[in-house]
């Protein structure tokens, strides 16, 4: 039996702080090493990375913080983001390409394309995004 066809989901939990461009990156890095380690097939690995990575560096830039969870199953990734606020209040706005809020500095870092989150709807199989301003906001996307 391949590794990738373990019967238990195997979890992986991250907490991601806003403003931390040191750590920003890491979470979907490991959880990348570890789809690589138990065999996945690189297209589906580079979806879920590119998936992962818009979604943390968006906790880093536009949230107040929060979680990553990755869920890996045999063939499909379920990657749970939850934060703790500002929330969008226009989910169809931010939805589009080249939409983005980011500042001037943020922009000078090479950040605020606008593409994070048509992206990560292109990379998944399954997406959804439900975001409540001054609560925060939650997005589940899976890859398979
Ligand atoms: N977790 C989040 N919390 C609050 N706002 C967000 C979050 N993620 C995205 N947004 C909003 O949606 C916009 C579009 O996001 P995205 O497509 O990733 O582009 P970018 O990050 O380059 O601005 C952001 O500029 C921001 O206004
Ligand atoms: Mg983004």
């Amino acid at each position: 039996m391949a590794k990738a066809e373990r019967a238990k989901p195997l979890i992986m939990n991250f907490a991601i702080e806003r403003g931390n461009f040191q750590l920003a990156g890491e979470a979907s890095s490991k959880i990348k090493g570890r789809l690589l380690q138990l065999g996945f097939p690189g297209n589906l690995i580079r979806r879920v990375a590119i998936a992962t990575y818009e979604a943390e560096m968006n906790l880093v830039i536009h949230s107040y913080g929060g979680t990553i969870e990755a869920r890996i199953e045999p063939g499909k990734v379920t990657i749970t983001v939850n934060d703790v606020g500002p929330g969008i209040p226009d989910l169809d706005k931010a939805m589009k390409a080249g939409f983005s809020t980011a500042p001037e500095e943020i922009r000078e870092m090479g950040f605020g394309a606008g593409m994070g989150l048509p992206n990560m709807r292109n990379c998944s199989s399954e997406f959804r995004i439900d975001s409540v301003v001054g609560k925060g906001t939650t997005i589940k996307m899976v890859i398979s």
